[in-house]
């Protein structure tokens, strides 16, 4: 029996370039809280995409000489190898070039219109195309600078619809009020609430005449609609909404979470809501904004050039030591600085010499000391008993972590087991039971405890390291039936008796100075290619 329904989103992605570890995280952190809500028995949907349309992408297209289709068809093929090489778990995938989502957001636009909600002006202001944003000239920063990116702005005067989007400000306010999930930490709900709901929401230009990639406004075929409303869309179109089946959303909507980076903090849960509140339909129960991870201080960006890719990395060291990294490194709601050094120290200190280590040492002393059988436990002392409430007790903090998007707070849980279980072995020092016939069931007590604690620790890492997860499991002989999310509450005394098998190094020691270097060779490297591919290309 299913617990209920669970439907999360990460952004959709604009196919303009090749994705970056800051892309990698919010879709890491999806995947994850994905994993993590079906193996606690609930019925997942999770969404990604891409969003296809505006002027960024056809400029991009432009240079390259391509025609616009045919730029984001290759670039979307990409994006989705590289979410294959991550084993990112989603379960639809959302085009807005697909023609379910185009007619439904032309229905939608139609729908505000005839309601009153959109209407026909002019718009006269400053535009940023990397950023796809409006603003006024009072909101740009010195050299008419976009207050988001940095990069220059420029005037633009055209005919456009328009949504009133002042309409909802009072609804908007009181939602904030009352709601503390609609915009999630409480500092980018206040920003939101200092900075725009308190001074006054302007009506949104939702459509432009200067370009034509984009979706056609039905009923006036020379404006294209606004690439943000388009792309917002996508989180009930993607469910069917404005279809001839609208199953999925019946089932799925409102969204439980959506997950997004802090720029695009305002359109999430300013103007979404407001289109919402539009189209009478449920707000998303909770829009989280999580922080940016940052190189030397900064944005990482492909126009600063300050860009670490996955793809080195997941070669090197393989997808579970990038995920583990991103989430217990970064605090989810804040930002944090990426660096090579601080990778490699936490793959030694809490993957090879935490982790790596209790494995390696557990299954090494069961092979030696029990025939490779894990024994029954006949015995109890107090720190055997202290172990076992550090390792019992996590699975319900890490599942209130993981609720919380708190994924470094659900890793530090595990992790306590695994540093617990390290010190149980210096503290009863199994090597010197070993030697005494007359302490053989207080060794098997303990090879048990360890064997149970690393089964817990492998069950509850698995939606962060599924590879891992499963190398451990395998080492403990024990079968894929038995990696249950129930199965971490209590010893499992099934295990008695499975054989154990020495396997591969989980994680190597790392020399660092050394894989420093090899590290941003290997990043190099990949940047010429992508450099090299592209021009071949254009
Ligand atoms: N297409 C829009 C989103 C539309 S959602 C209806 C967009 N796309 S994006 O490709 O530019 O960014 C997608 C996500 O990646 C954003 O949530 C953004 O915050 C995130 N990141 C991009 N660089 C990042 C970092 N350096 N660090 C963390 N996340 C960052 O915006």
């Amino acid at each position: 029996m299913k617990k209920g329904n669970y439907y999360l989103t990460t952004p959709i992605y604009y196919p303009s370039g090749k994705l970056h570890i800051g892309h990698t995280y919010t879709t890491v952190a999806a995947d994850v809280l994905a994993r993590f809500k079906r193996f606690t028995g609930y019925d997942v949907m999770f969404l990604t995409g891409t969003d296809e349309h505006g002027e960024k992408i056809q400029v991009s297209a432009k240079e390259k000489g391509k025609d616009a289709q045919k730029y984001v068809d290759e670039m979307v093929e990409e994006i989705k190898l590289e979410w294959e090489k991550l084993d990112i778990s989603y379960d639809e995938f959302i085009r807005t070039t697909d023609e379910k989502h185009k007619k439904a957001v032309q229905k939608i636009f139609e729908t505000l219109y005839e309601k009153g909600d959109i209407y026909k002006s002019e718009y006269e202001g400053c535009y940023c195309i990397p950023c796809e944003s409006f603003w006024t000239e009072k909101q740009l920063k010195e050299n008419k600078a976009c207050p988001d990116c940095n990069r220059p702005a420029h005037l633009t005067k055209e005919e456009a619809y328009f949504f009133k989007l002042s309409k909802y400000q009072e609804r908007l306010l009181k939602e904030f009020e009352e709601n503390p999930k609609i915009c999630y930490p409480t500092s980018r709900k206040n920003e939101m609430v200092n900075n725009f709901l308190k001074p006054g929401l302007d009506d949104l230009c939702v459509s432009r005449t200067s370009f034509d990639w984009g979706i056609k406004v039905p009923f006036d075929t020379k404006h294209v609609i606004y690439v943000w409303f388009d792309a917002v869309c996508n989180y009930i179109t993607a469910l069917g909404f404005a279809s001839d089946n609208t199953d999925l959303y019946k089932k799925y909507w409102p969204a439980d979470v959506h997950l997004i980076g802090k720029e695009i903090v305002r359109f999430h849960t300013l103007v979404w809501p407001a289109m919402l509140m539009a189209l009478d339909i449920p707000l998303p129960k909770m829009i989280f904004g999580h922080g940016w991870i940052l190189f030397d201080s900064d944005k990482m960006s492909k126009s600063k050039g300050n860009v670490v890719y996955p793809k080195p990395i997941i070669d090197r060291y393989g997808i579970d030591a990038l995920k583990y990294f991103l989430l217990k490194e970064f605090t989810f709601g804040q930002d944090g600085n990426y660096t090579n050094r601080a990778f490699v120290t936490r793959l030694n200190t809490d993957l090879a010499n935490d982790l790596g280590n209790l494995v390696s040492r557990s299954i090494a002393m069961i092979v030696k000391y029990n025939q490779a059988t894990i024994p029954s436990t006949k015995e109890e002392r107090e720190f055997d008993n202290d172990l076992r409430r550090v390792a019992t007790e996590a699975s319900e903090k890490v599942e209130n972590a993981i609720n919380n998007l708190d994924f470094s707070g659900a890793l530090e849980e595990i992790w306590k087991i695994v540093r617990r279980s390290n010190k149980y072995i210096d503290e009863t020092t199994p090597w010197v039971l070993a030697k005494d016939e007359k302490k053989k069931e207080r060794l098997d007590t303990v090879l048990f405890n360890l064997a149970d604690c690393i089964r817990i620790i492998s069950i509850l890492i698995n939606p962060f390291m599924k590879n891992t997860s499963e190398e451990i499991c395998r080492q403990l002989g024990i079968g894929e039936e038995n990696i249950q999310w129930e199965k971490t509450f209590k010893r499992d005394e099934t295990l008695v008796g499975n054989i154990v098998t020495k396997g591969k190094i989980l994680f190597p020691r790392l020399e660092i100075d050394k894989e420093l270097l090899e590290l941003e060779k290997a990043n190099d490297k990949y940047v010429e290619t992508i450099v090299a591919r592209r021009s071949c290309t254009t």
